[in-house]
């Protein structure tokens, strides 16, 4: 069975009301991520950081999945399907997508300061505040890849574009690293498509296809393509 990864950014989420990073209505508009989404902040600042992350988690339970996840979901009838997302929401999973890599970490997980295996899991659109402390006794934290951190799952990711058989890049800009290098890794004959409004600044290839839709029209065509 041929394989599909799909990988995704902020954009397949934008038709579900999650705003994007780097478009002109997107969250770094109205957010500072150097106060907001780095180590040194959640340090200094980890109550302000803590209430910004409350905030896009509640805005996560109050969006659902778009067309563009669910017809990531009728590939599975003819291809074995995986997911890499920079996403942190769960709308791939919401949408029934069971395979899914979460490179930059999950809105739906908090992790402890001093143990980053200890994870809890917050299924429902609730606050975690300065003074919630995990099982030893520290801060929990958002369980986030923040800028200055590593990408723990990269390799993972990597490896997995490695077996491609047709990559699917869909709703990101590819500026941030080491995520945005994840499409050079693909095999000699795997064909990429890259699903965008405006299509990022990337080489162009004998096997790049690019389609200037947004997700929610993009994505369903291509999938009705190659189940016909
Ligand atoms: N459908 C598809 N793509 C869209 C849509 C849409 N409706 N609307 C916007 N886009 C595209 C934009 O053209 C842009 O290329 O989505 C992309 C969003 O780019 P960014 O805002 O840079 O988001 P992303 O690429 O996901 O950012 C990567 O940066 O801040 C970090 O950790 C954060 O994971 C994030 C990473």
């Amino acid at each position: 069975m041929k394989r599909i990864v799909i990988f995704s950014g902020s954009g397949l989420s934008k038709e579900s009301g999650i705003p994007t990073f780097r478009d002109f209505d997107g969250l770094w508009q109205d957010y500072d991520p150097r106060e907001l989404a780095t180590i040194n902040a959640l340090k200094t600042n980890t109550e302000k950081v803590m209430d910004f992350y409350n905030m896009r988690r509640n805005k996560m339970w109050e969006s659902f999945p778009n067309a563009a996840h669910q017809s990531i979901i009728e590939l599975e009838k003819k291809f074995e399907v995986k997911v890499i997302t920079q996403n942190v929401d769960n709308l791939h999973e919401r949408a029934g997508s069971e395979n899914v890599l979460h490179i930059h970490g999950e809105l739906s997980k908090v992790r402890s300061m001093i143990d980053e295996e200890l994870i809890y899991s917050i299924e429902e659109k609730k606050d975690v505040n300065l003074g919630d402390l995990c099982s030893k006794g520290s801060q929990l934290r958002p369980h986030i890849v923040l800028f200055g951190e590593p990408v723990p799952k990269i390799k993972e990711a990597i490896e997995i574009v490695k077996t491609a058989d047709i990559l699917i890049v869909i709703g990101t800009s590819l500026q941030v690293y080491p995520a945005a290098e994840l499409i050079e890794y693909t095999k000699e004959d795997c064909e990429t498509y890259i699903i965008n409004p405006e299509i990022p600044s990337i080489k162009k290839k004998d096997n790049r296809f690019f389609i200037t839709e947004k997700a929610c029209i993009g994505l369903p065509k291509l999938v009705h393509k190659l189940l016909n």
